[in-house]
């Protein structure tokens, strides 16, 4: 058999010819066609919470930069505040239920263990007998979604695909523990992602998704979890007095990694794009904590002014919170199409991520 001699290059040659390549290069197979959001309408505040647990308004606003978040009232589930957003998402992108060929739900509180969420805001959006599955990701659900969502569009098999992110964490909140029951709110957001059809701004840039990078390290799986419910501890009344059912969090093991992991989730998709953070518009982080925010953007080397933020009003809202974010800062105007956008999440797994999307 005839051989070939293939010069080996060493792997810092390559990455420097990578970071020649100018943005023009990549070609997005999807793009956001439309976004929406849900929050419900109760308003928990620090004050209220100052009357449920040994707090204060001081104490959350320093340590998370959390003013107020958002409450599911009673008859409300999770399927319903998915597909509220899921309905905006759809008019935005000017979509019927029925073009929609695959539902994509992030979500830790689904409205059972079986079957998926997903199928729920099927029935109730009216779609056709696309698949819907549930992903569990935590806080990354969503950029989890979008990156799996993207996978189908470049391979040509799915046009349209609803990604939602969406929490219901109040019932599953343990509303005596401080430590946890602070930072949570519950809402739904979603984006439409369709194909990028070779769109370009009116500069000629690309839009669509230019990368997305999502990792998982299930060594640190035991700093965040409902511990009961599954095959481990299923529900009994034992479990329950336990409050195995809630959620339990190693609050600072999760404040290091976030800072590390949303920094380097954010760069990473960066590389693969061959931009630098100087060359995005915006970053819409995961709304965790304030100062997680603060300090990635440090690092990374953004101002304060370009990263968007809503933890003020919302808390944490772990998979909702950044498609929230997104169309809350489309819908206000401040972010606009053909703007460029660097999302990052962690959440429990842990499972973290980043995209980049020029809108
Ligand atoms: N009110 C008043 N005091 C409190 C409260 C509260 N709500 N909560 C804790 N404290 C006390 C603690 O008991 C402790 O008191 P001590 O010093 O007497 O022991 C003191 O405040 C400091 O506690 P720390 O845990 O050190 O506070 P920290 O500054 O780390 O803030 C927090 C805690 C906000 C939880 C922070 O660690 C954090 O944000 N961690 C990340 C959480 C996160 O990002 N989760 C994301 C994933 S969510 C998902 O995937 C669903």
């Amino acid at each position: 058999m005839p051989t070939v001699d293939v010069p080996i290059y060493p792997r810092p040659f390559f990455c420097a010819v990578l970071k020649t390549l100018p943005p023009l290069m990549i070609t997005p197979a999807s793009r956001i066609l439309g976004t929406g959001h849900y929050l419900p309408s109760i308003v928990r505040t620090n004050l209220d919470l100052e009357r449920m647990v040994e707090t204060s308004d001081e104490w959350i606003r320093e340590r998370t930069g959390i003013r107020e978040r958002r409450i599911a009232p009673e008859g409300i589930v999770t399927s319903d505040m998915a597909t509220a957003a899921a309905k905006s998402a759809l008019e935005a992108a000017e979509l019927k239920p029925s073009d929609i060929d695959m539902i994509l739900v992030g979500t830790v509180t689904p409205d059972m263990p079986m079957p998926a969420t997903a199928v729920y805001v099927q029935q109730k959006l009216g779609a056709g007998s696309c698949p819907a599955m549930d992903l569990s990701a935590a806080c990354a659900g969503f950029i989890f979604g979008l990156s799996i969502a993207d996978q189908f569009i470049r391979s040509g098999t799915m046009k349209n695909i609803l990604v939602i992110g969406v929490e219901l964490l109040s019932r599953v909140v343990n509303w005596e523990d401080r430590t946890t029951c602070v930072l949570f709110g519950d809402g739904a957001g979603a984006v439409i992602l369709g194909p990028a059809g070779g769109a370009t701004t009116t500069d000629g840039k690309p839009r669509g998704v230019l990368s997305t990078k999502i990792q998982s390290d299930g060594a640190l799986a035991q700093s965040l979890m409902i511990p009961g419910g599954g095959s481990v501890t299923p529900m009994s009344l034992e479990a329950l007095e336990l409050k195995r059912h809630k959620v339990h969090m190693k609050g600072q093991d999760i404040f290091k990694v976030a800072v590390k992991n949303l920094y380097s989730a954010t760069k990473e998709a960066l590389d693969l794009t061959g931009m630098t953070a100087d060359q995005v518009d915006w970053i819409c982080p995961h709304q965790a904590n304030l100062r997680i925010i603060d300090f990635a953007a440090t690092r990374l080397g953004v101002p304060k002014e370009k990263v968007l933020i809503n933890i003020d009003r919302v808390g944490n809202t772990s998979s909702a919170s950044i498609p929230i974010l997104l169309d809350e800062s489309i819908r206000s105007g401040k972010v606009h199409a053909g703007d460029t956008v660097a999302m990052c999440a962690l959440g429990a797994g842990i499972s973290w991520g980043g995209a980049i999307i020029r809108l």
